[in-house]
């Protein structure tokens, strides 16, 4: 998508790092229930801008990875501590294992059974025996329901950004299409209207468990976080 490639400056204004607060909050009281407390080694796989890891930072020893450049770009100005790396989920091997290891909304962009498949099998290749990973699917099928959302924020220097966020589902292949509409106003007030879009996966909760266990993990758990099912295990 352009929002992570040449508009990724647009990252924080569209989806700020305050907003991810509460979930980053609620995402480790899950993992300290999992043994995973303070001090830990985790790995996040498919990063982004840092939002979520941020608010981590003090808590963990971290390691964000993420395919794109610009996106890392962002994610180690916000974030200096931590250990930024590339590489795509579904295929990266770094060589050593992680107490836990975390797919937030980028999980999203596995569109299809094999590229989840293998971002789970990175997942369970990087955490230790013992260890926990947590997967955050933005949706799940059984409550999927197409969607128009609007939203963006303005910065200090005059920037800023609306966008409309359009959801539905691909006639074709499953899966869920996303378009994005994007408002970009520059310091010097102009505007500028940009189309954007993905196809994202859509996977039901049963097809989730199933894709998990095979994968090798154990102790399968699904939990409820801000409105939105997520999935915790053991490996
Ligand atoms: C919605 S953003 C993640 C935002 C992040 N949660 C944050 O806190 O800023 C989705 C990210 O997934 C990344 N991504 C998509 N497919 C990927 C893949 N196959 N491997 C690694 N990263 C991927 C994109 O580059 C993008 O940065």
């Amino acid at each position: 998508m352009r929002l992570y490639d040449d508009l990724a400056g647009w990252w924080p204004l569209l989806s700020p790092v305050e907003d991810y607060a509460d979930e980053a909050a609620a995402l480790a009281d899950l993992l300290t229930g999992a043994g995973i407390g303070a001090g830990a080694r985790l790995l996040e796989l498919g990063s982004g801008g840092g939002h979520l890891a941020h608010h981590w930072q003090d808590r963990y020893r971290l390691t964000l990875v993420d395919r794109a450049e610009p996106m890392l770009t962002l994610s180690r100005a916000l974030n200096p501590r931590a250990r930024h790396l590339a590489g795509d989920m579904r295929t990266v091997r770094l060589g050593e294992r992680f107490d836990a290891v975390v797919i937030g909304d980028a999980i999203a962009h596995m569109g299809t059974d094999a590229d989840l498949a293998a971002a789970l099998a990175t997942a369970a290749e990087h955490c230790l025996e013992g260890g926990a990973v947590l997967f955050c699917p933005d949706q799940v099928a059984e409550t999927f329901v197409p969607s128009a959302s609007t939203g963006g924020t303005d910065a200090a220097d005059g920037r800023g950004i609306r966008y409309l966020e359009w959801l539905y589902p691909m006639v074709e292949g499953g899966g869920v299409r996303m378009e994005m509409a994007y408002l970009l106003r520059t310091g010097e007030g102009g505007v500028s209207v940009v189309h954007d879009r993905s196809v994202l996966g859509l996977f039901s909760t049963a097809e989730w468990q199933a894709a998990i266990l095979r994968a090798g993990f154990a102790d399968m758990r699904a939990r409820t976080v801000s409105g939105r099912t997520v999935f915790l295990a053991r490996r």
